[in-house]
């Protein structure tokens, strides 16, 4: 019988977090997806406690603010609280128990102006949002037994009638993204995770060609075109083919 492996999720209520109870391997893993009021990342007797008793060997981290972006601006202690301070709570109880965490991050870290970023580029957030995922990288990257993975991903299908056509990213949808994720928990370090670079219209069309297309240069009163787009070489050779 193979033994499964024992996953904690935090923030399992969430966009993500709901596609991997749907979708995860449940002859490979046996994953618990605590609510905020059994584990509130704000809280390190309640993370210590909920781990204590689970005993995993992973924890995945999805807990936080993620969207709408704006969020980020509008309400930053709420944005500090929940992605830096949260996410040193979860790496400090995860140290202090032995667990590996695994943190999702998002490729917003990177500058955007030129693509094609190695996990070992420099980072230059190009908003609140990215600036708080970095805080929380912050403190997994000073625990070695874990793995931050920057990410890109979306919901299917595409909930826009309008696309970006100068925002270069490597969307990948949610359900796939699931899969990646559960090939690469045994890797330490920093992973770029996501589809191939091209810009938002471009992933869109390929599966509603009525979507139309729109400046994120105008959206956001930007300067220059925006390219996150990451370099997958590292996935690549993880994963053999994506
Ligand atoms: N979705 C994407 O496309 C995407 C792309 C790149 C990276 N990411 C990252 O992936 C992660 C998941 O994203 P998401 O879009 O699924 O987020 P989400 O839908 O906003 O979900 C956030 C989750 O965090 C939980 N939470 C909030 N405060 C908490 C607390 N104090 N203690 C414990 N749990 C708490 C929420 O629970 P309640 O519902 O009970 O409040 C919810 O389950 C985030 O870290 C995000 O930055 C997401």
């Amino acid at each position: 019988m193979i033994k499964k492996k024992k996953i904690v999720i935090t923030g399992g209520s969430g966009r993500f977090g709901n596609i991997i109870k749907k979708t995860y391997n449940k002859s490979k893993f046996n994953i618990f997806f605590p609510t905020k009021k059994n584990l509130n990342i704000l809280n390190l007797n309640s993370i210590k406690k909920y781990l204590k008793l689970k005993k995993p060997k992973y924890l995945i981290h999805l807990a936080g603010l993620s969207r709408p972006m704006y969020l980020h601006d509008t309400n930053i202690e709420k944005s500090i609280d929940l992605n830096i301070i949260g996410t040193a709570n979860i790496t400090k109880i995860c140290s202090q128990l032995k667990i590996k965490l695994i943190y999702v991050s998002t490729s917003y870290v990177y500058p955007g102006n030129k693509g094609n970023y190695k996990e070992t580029d420099p980072i230059y957030p190009i908003n609140n949002y990215a600036l708080s995922k970095m805080g929380g990288e912050a403190s997994v990257r000073m625990y070695n037994n874990s793995l931050t993975i920057r990410a890109s991903m979306t919901e299917k299908p595409f909930i826009h009638n309008e696309a970006f056509s100068d925002f270069v990213t490597n969307f990948i949808y949610h359900e796939d993204f699931v899969k990646l994720l559960f090939r690469v928990i045994e890797k330490k370090g920093i992973i770029n995770l996501g589809g191939k670079s091209q810009t938002v219209y471009d992933f869109a069309r390929s599966e509603n060609i009525k979507v139309k297309k729109i400046s994120a240069k105008k959206f956001f009163g930007l300067k220059r075109k925006i390219d996150i787009g990451m370099n997958l070489n590292k996935l690549k050779k993880i994963v053999k083919k994506l």
